[in-house]
Order: structure tokens, then C-alpha cells, then sequence
């Protein structure tokens, strides 16, 4: 049949401890130390101890087996070594190829497809239009943390933006979704508008992973509980993205990792009835927000990632 999402992603950073008090504060489930539920998508983040922060590998979920036969017959005409995994009976098949620009190993396997319980939006009063009278509104009685539905994306700077959609449409049969040329680039395996992003960068280098919230109250709400206990790993938001549409807040993680809280991304059910545009640059990164801060787009540890890659 198909991909339908990412599956789980394997987050590598020097000091395993401090990432794992961040991604519990962040409002994920760790299930055993290291290994991260959300709400509606099960364990969907692996933390591990690596010498430099970087995205170790993301796991892609397929209906079956077919899905990942086609993968694999693609990867090897791309010339791709394809690294297959099965149980001794032959159960839970998956295949494991890297990605030739950047080096994340992608691995595809069998997954269930996460099932969400509609989410109904609270009633929210608007000019001339009460739909909430003589009630307080839920979102102020709400407390703690937020709580994560599921992972919803991966986006990762890549030195050759276009080998690297090459490798995600060509051999894994993703969909370019909206991008601007050269700069930044959104694809699919799901309705959802992106489940990986590519921005150019010099340096080989892992942006954000992001995460499904209700509402931006919700947002809203994790961002106040992250920011209660560390004032300063804010590094962009709140805001409305332009490309994808979602609401956004971004934190940094003890690593230098960025997590994002998303709410109200683009659906695309019907794939031949959207068309990919090319977008100027600056609509690129935002509809509306707070100026996009330098370290957004130029993480400052870049050159010391850089260094550790040379070595
Ligand atoms: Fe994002």
C-alpha cells in the first residue's frame, strides 16, 4: 500500500541524562531511560550517547511488506546498500539504507497506522459570534506540561539540498509538498504537508523534530511549562508558518537539538490535487511570528560540528 508517517527517530547527543530530563519536561512518556512515548504514536523517540548531537536514524512506517520490497529494489538501482532485518521467522521484515548526503540511516518497517480520537476544538468566542457565554474558557483550567499526540516530522540541514530530495522522492517515494528553491524544502509519505524537511547548510547537521499538540493552547501551555523551568531555551516562537501553515514554538534541547510543538499543519488526502510551489524566500520560513532568530538558521555549534565531522 504505502508509507504513513515517520514511525520513531533515534536522537544521539553527548550527555544522554540532560536530554532525557528535557524531552520528559517536553511532555513525552519515557517508558524506560531513554525511550520516549507520545500520546497517540507509542515510543517514538530513542535518545543515545553519541560524541556530537545528530539524528541517528528515523524509522518510516509501511502498511507491509510490498512497500518495503519496492524501497529496496529502488535503493539498490540507486546504487544504495540495502541492509535488510527480520526475526528468525521471517516476521516484523524491515531494510535499513543511509542516506547518501548526510549519513541518517533510514530504516522502513511495518508499522500499525496511529488511529487519533477526533479532537474536537473548544469553544472559542470571536467577534459578533458567542459560542462560550457565561462559561470560562477550558484552556485556563488546563495545567502541567504539554502531551505530545505523535511525531510529526524531521528536518535536517543537508549541503546538497537536492541529492538529498533526490534520495527522499526517487528511493523512498516521498512527494515534494512546497518549497523554496535551493533554501528549504517540505516533503511527504502522509497527508500530513511534511514529514521531512531540508534546509541547505554548509555543514551536515540536524534542525528539529516535531511534535503534534492539540491547539495552541496547548502550545501555549508546554511552552509555559518549559519556559518555567529554563527562561532561556526559547529559540522561536509563537508563530504561523507559511509553508506547512502549522503553528509553531521551538525550544532547545541540552544538546542544541530544536523541538517543535505543532498544531494545525496542512492536510493533503487527495495527492494529485495539490500542486507543489516554489516560494520566494521570504515566505519561506514564516506567515507571522517573532523575527527569525539567527540561531534558527545558523545553529551556533555549527562549526564544531563541522570539526567533529572532519576528524
Ligand atoms: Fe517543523
Amino acid at each position: 500500500m504505502a508509507l504513513h508517517g515517520l514511525g520513531s527517530m533515534t536522537l544521539g547527543v553527548p550527555r544522554v541524562d540532560e536530554a532525557r530530563r528535557f524531552y520528559r519536561e517536553f511532555g513525552l512518556a519515557e517508558l524506560t531511560p531513554g525511550d520516549f512515548a507520545s500520546r497517540d504514536g507509542g515510543e517514538q523517540l530513542h535518545v543515545v550517547e553519541r560524541p556530537i548531537r545528530q539524528l541517528v536514524e528515523v524509522t518510516l512506517a509501511a502498511d507491509d511488506a510490498d512497500d518495503i520490497a519496492r524501497i529496496a529494489t529502488a535503493a539498490a538501482a540507486h546504487d544504495l546498500d540495502v541492509e535488510h532485518h527480520a526475526t528468525a521467522d521471517g516476521a516484523n521484515p524491515g531494510i535499513s539504507v543511509v542516506e547518501p548526503v548526510v549519513g541518517i540511516r533510514v530504516r522502513v518497517a511495518v508499522r500499525d497506522r496511529i488511529t487519533q480520537s477526533p479532537n474536537v476544538a473548544p469553544p472559542m468566542n470571536r467577534p459578533g459570534y458567542t459560542v462560550r457565554d457565561g462559561d470560562r474558557a477550558p484552556a485556563i483550567f488546563a495545567e502541567g506540561p504539554a502531551a505530545p499526540r505523535r511525531l510529526g516530522h524531521v528536518l535536517w540541514g543537508t549541503p546538497d539540498i537536492a541529492a538529498s530530495k533526490r534520495f527522499l522522492v526517487d528511493v523512498l517515494g516521498f512527494r515534494l509538498s512546497d518549497e523554496s528553491a535551493g533554501i528549504i524544502a517540505f516533503l511527504r509519505c502522509s497527508p500530513d504537508h511534511h514529514n521531512v524537511g531540508l534546509i541547505s547548510s554548509p555543514v551536515p547537521f540536524f534542525h528539529h523534530s516535531s511534535w503534534q499538540v492539540d491547539d495552541v493552547d496547548e502550545i501555549g501551555r508546554g511552552a509555559h511549562h518549559l519556559l518555567t523551568g529554563d527562561p532561556m531555551c526559547s529559540v522561536w516562537g509563537l508563530g504561523r508558518h507559511f509553508l506547512g501553515s502549522n503553528l509553531f514554538w521551538y525550544f532547545r534541547d541540552p544538546a542544541g537539538n530544536f523541538a517543535e510543538y505543532f498544531a494545525d499543519l496542512d492536510q493533503i488526502g487527495d495527492d494529485d490535487a495539490w500542486i507543489a510551489r516554489d516560494w520566494a524566500p521570504d515566505k519561506s520560513l514564516f506567515a507571522w511570528g517573532p523575527p527569525v532568530p539567527r540561531d534558527f538558521v545558523e545553529p551556533p555549534d555549527l562549526a564544531e560540528i563541522k570539526e567533529a565531522l572532519s576528524a
